[in-house]
């Protein structure tokens, strides 16, 4: 069983997926970490924002995810790439057609051996599984998804304006959804769920429901 959750930053779909795939006893998969380690690669080593180059520095990028975890050929990356400016970098890079090839394949392998997988990114169920068994595509007003933002940067003890968190949540998007390679739209059978007014409980309930009327 493949479920394939893409939707846009901020729109729950991480918390969510993770909580699925720990109720189901499934393997989670987090395809926007894999473009994050590469976006911390990237800014560590000074790599010029170039495809050519940056498919290059990818022959010495080893990455590999354990549950929640992610390693950075061996280094516990799972913090440090959970920054705004990664998540920025990250979405310039995924821009490129090479890089989200060597990606994807990537992605694919963790899945053929896993039994059942939740995916989770903006392309999974267009591009990477377009087979999967169940697609959700998930949404929330930007308004909503920045305050979202601003809640969970103060938890970590940092104040950013409202104001310039959703100026970057509307920079996301544009940048996300307009893009020519392989960009974050719903399919014709997706599921779409708007969580402005949702929580998460019930999101996860209402997933479920769906994945026991398919088992
Ligand atoms: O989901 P997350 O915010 O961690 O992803 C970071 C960025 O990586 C996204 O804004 C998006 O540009 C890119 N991404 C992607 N395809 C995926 C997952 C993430 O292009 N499957």
């Amino acid at each position: 069983m493949i479920i394939a959750i893409d939707g846009h930053a901020g729109s729950g779909k991480s918390t969510i997926a993770k909580l699925l795939a720990k109720k189901l006893g499934y393997t989670y998969v987090d395809t926007g970490a894999m473009y994050r380690t590469v976006a911390l690669y990237v800014l560590r080593n000074h790599i010029p924002l170039e495809e050519p180059a940056i498919v290059k520095a990818m022959e010495n990028i080893d990455i590999y995810l354990e549950d929640e975890k992610v390693y950075l050929n061996s280094e516990d990356v799972s913090d440090l790439i959970r920054t705004e400016e990664i998540g920025h970098l990250a979405s310039q890079i995924a821009r490129f057609k090479e890089v989200r090839k060597i990606l994807v394949n990537l992605q694919r392998e963790i899945g053929k051996k896993a039994k059942n997988v939740v995916i989770e990114g903006r392309d999974t169920a267009t591009v990477v599984f377009p087979d999967a068994d169940i697609k959700i595509f998930m949404t929330a007003s930007q308004q909503v998804r920045a305050k979202r933002r601003v809640e969970q940067l103060k938890q970590k003890g940092f104040n950013v304006p409202y104001e310039h968190i959703l100026q970057k949540v509307i920079e996301r998007d544009k940048l996300d959804m307009e893009r020519k390679e392989s960009p974050l739209r719903p399919t014709e059978e997706s599921i779409i769920i708007d969580t402005t007014d949702k929580t998460i409980d019930e999101v996860i309930d209402f997933i479920i429901e769906i994945v026991k009327k398919k088992e």
